[in-house]
């Protein structure tokens, strides 16, 4: 077990102490802001508040020296040019809430968090961490990083502390898969995307919810593959590659999975800016092999 990062931890404390103040919160911030963010999307009360609630708690991390969000056009200095460990400071992207458009009818959240050591926006190799927090009955926080994955309950004790409680060590993708969940409208998907849509539907279960950290949290702990495709509409799909791609394939690697656009594992594929869009497709390994060869016309 190598030592963890201290700089990595204490980004995941912030992130933790975040999650009961966001979630008590979301109730009261179901409305329309009235803005679009960055990516042309309207966004919620509720993605605000958790836009500046986080910008708080990282720019207070010493060793982040900026972050980006899918809220906000362009990087936030966050001080620090170089990390307690001496070493170059660390560029945090966040998806503040992630499937903010559940929550009008209350179901399944997140954040996603990735950790950069390269000023932003980089590839995915870049990331010396990655993870996110579930609003689902429980809140729960998934953190990866060289040594592999683990799940966390988080709760608030006493006195508003909260408490980090890691219930798995070791989180690997289950080798026979059970799920699946595709994003988009079928008739806006490319003619080789629906041929292998239909194979999967003859195999796997449908667990589609619309954020994608609760779908992906489907495909971690039951094995079977999750993708916001390529659209007919939209070739670059919808997720962003900063902080919704990048951190997720992060994960799913590490717990022994795979990540393509299509045809390039996502961690390599080489942004222009922190707003890019890119097609996702991750799950187990033999799922995303079949997927590239299905989309490559083999
Ligand atoms: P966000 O709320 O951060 O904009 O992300 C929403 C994303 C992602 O969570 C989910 O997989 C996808 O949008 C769902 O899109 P559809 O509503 O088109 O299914
Ligand atoms: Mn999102
Ligand atoms: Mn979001």
């Amino acid at each position: 077990m190598t030592e963890t990062d201290p700089i990595v931890e204490a980004i995941f404390d912030a992130v933790a102490a975040t999650a009961p103040e966001i979630r008590a919160a979301l109730p009261g911030r179901r409305v329309e802001s009235g803005t679009d963010n960055p990516s042309g999307e309207s966004v919620l009360a509720g993605d605000l508040y958790a836009d500046e609630l986080l910008a708080d708690a990282l720019t207070a991390v010493d060793g982040v020296g900026s972050f980006v969000s899918e809220e906000r056009a362009a990087a936030v200095d966050a001080g620090a040019a170089v990390g307690s460990d001496g070493e170059g400071a660390y560029a945090v992207a966040i998806d503040p809430l992630d499937g903010s458009s559940n929550l009008r009818s209350n179901n399944a959240m997140g954040t996603v968090v990735g950790v950069y050591d390269a000023p932003l926006p980089a590839t995915g190799r870049d990331l010396v961490a990655a993870g996110y927090v579930l609003y689902g009955p429980i809140t729960t926080m998934i953190v990866a990083d060289a040594d592999g994955v683990r799940e966390e309950v988080v709760t608030e004790a006493e006195g508003g502390s909260v408490d980090r409680s890691v219930v798995e060590e070791d989180l690997t993708l289950p080798d026979d898969p059970l799920v699946y969940g595709f994003g988009g409208r079928v008739p806006d998907w490319p003619d080789a995307f629906t041929a292998f849509a239909r194979e999967i539907e003859d195999e796997l279960k449908l667990r589609y919810g619309g954020a994608m950290v609760g779908d992906v949290n489907q495909v971690l702990t039951y094995g079977g593959v999750f993708a916001y495709p390529a659209l007919n509409s939209a070739p670059e799909g919808k997720l962003r590659l900063s902080f919704e791609a990048n951190p997720i394939a992060y994960i799913v690697e590490r717990a022994g999975g795979a990540a393509t656009d299509g045809d390039t594992d996502i961690l390599d594929v080489e942004p222009e800016g922190v707003h890019d869009r890119v097609p996702l497709y991750v799950g187990n390994e033999g799922l995303i092999e079949r997927l590239e060869d299905a989309l490559a016309g083999d």
